[in-house]
């Protein structure tokens, strides 16, 4: 039996447009265990969900997140460059998206520092996961290290999740070094030996980019702990094709 939790990408983004409540609304419906979500902060310090460092991509509007407060972003059209059916589908504050999943099982929530570093940031998503109640299912993820360990001197009860691409040498040593509960390496750099060591080391592996068919039953059947998907659905048809 494989117990694979299925975590939707950026909420479902392959159904909805991306980090929008719409998209976390249908992970609900396509019954992921949890969600992941990428976060940056306003320019009054408030952090919204968003994915790129500029609002061009996903929004009606351009420049750099941080340029804005969060009011105005609160307002901006996030869903219509997925397609017209989602209108008008805001740019969610953190504390919005966090009412519609708070009773989901697992919040993986990625802080988007990696080339801004947002000051206060670490503090400020703990406090707010504390304060909707959802601190202990939550893994805090960032592609900046130096964030990961950030959140656990702040917060030593904390999950944390090392994000990475490719490379990384013997990961659940990293891994263990920075505090971290987890690796969540790209598809492409998990492979049976690192799951199989990460296990025998007490560390989780929760893999993202597994979209494929095939890539999701590779990791399925490597017993990774979570996949991260833009298709939480498709993902759960494939988990019980392979268990039933
Ligand atoms: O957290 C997994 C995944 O979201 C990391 O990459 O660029 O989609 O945020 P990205
Ligand atoms: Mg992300």
């Amino acid at each position: 039996m494989i117990k694979t939790k299925i975590l939707g990408h950026r909420g479902a983004m392959g159904s909805a447009p991306e980090n929008t409540l719409p998209s976390f609304r249908k992970a609900i419906e396509e019954s992921a265990d949890g969600v992941e979500f990428d976060v940056q902060l306003s320019a009054d310090g408030l952090p919204v969900v968003i994915h790129d460092e500029a609002l061009d991509r996903t929004t009606n509007a351009e420049g750099p997140v941080n340029a804005l407060t969060a009011r105005e972003l609160r307002e901006l059209d996030a869903g219509s460059f997925f397609s017209s059916e989602f209108n008008g589908a805001n740019l969610p504050l953190l504390k919005e998206v966090l009412e519609v999943i708070q009773d989901m099982d697992i919040i993986n929530l990625e802080l988007k520092n990696g080339n801004i570093r947002y000051e206060g940031m670490e503090e400020k998503v703990i406090g707010l996961t504390r304060e909707y109640g959802v601190f202990d299912k939550t893994i805090f993820s960032s592609f900046n290290h130096y964030s990961i360990k950030k959140i656990k001197e702040i917060e030593p009860a904390a999950r944390t999740g090392v994000l990475y691409m490719a490379g990384i040498y013997r990961p659940w040593e990293y891994a263990k070094k920075l505090g971290a509960e987890a690796i969540h390496p790209f598809y492409a750099a998990t492979v049976p030996e690192i799951v199989e060591e990460c296990h025998k080391h007490d560390m989780a592996v929760n893999a993202f980019g597994a979209n494929d068919d095939s890539v999701i039953r590779q990791l399925l059947m490597m017993n990774v702990d979570a996949i991260i998907t833009d298709y939480p659905a498709r993902a759960r048809e494939i988990l019980d094709e392979i268990n039933n």
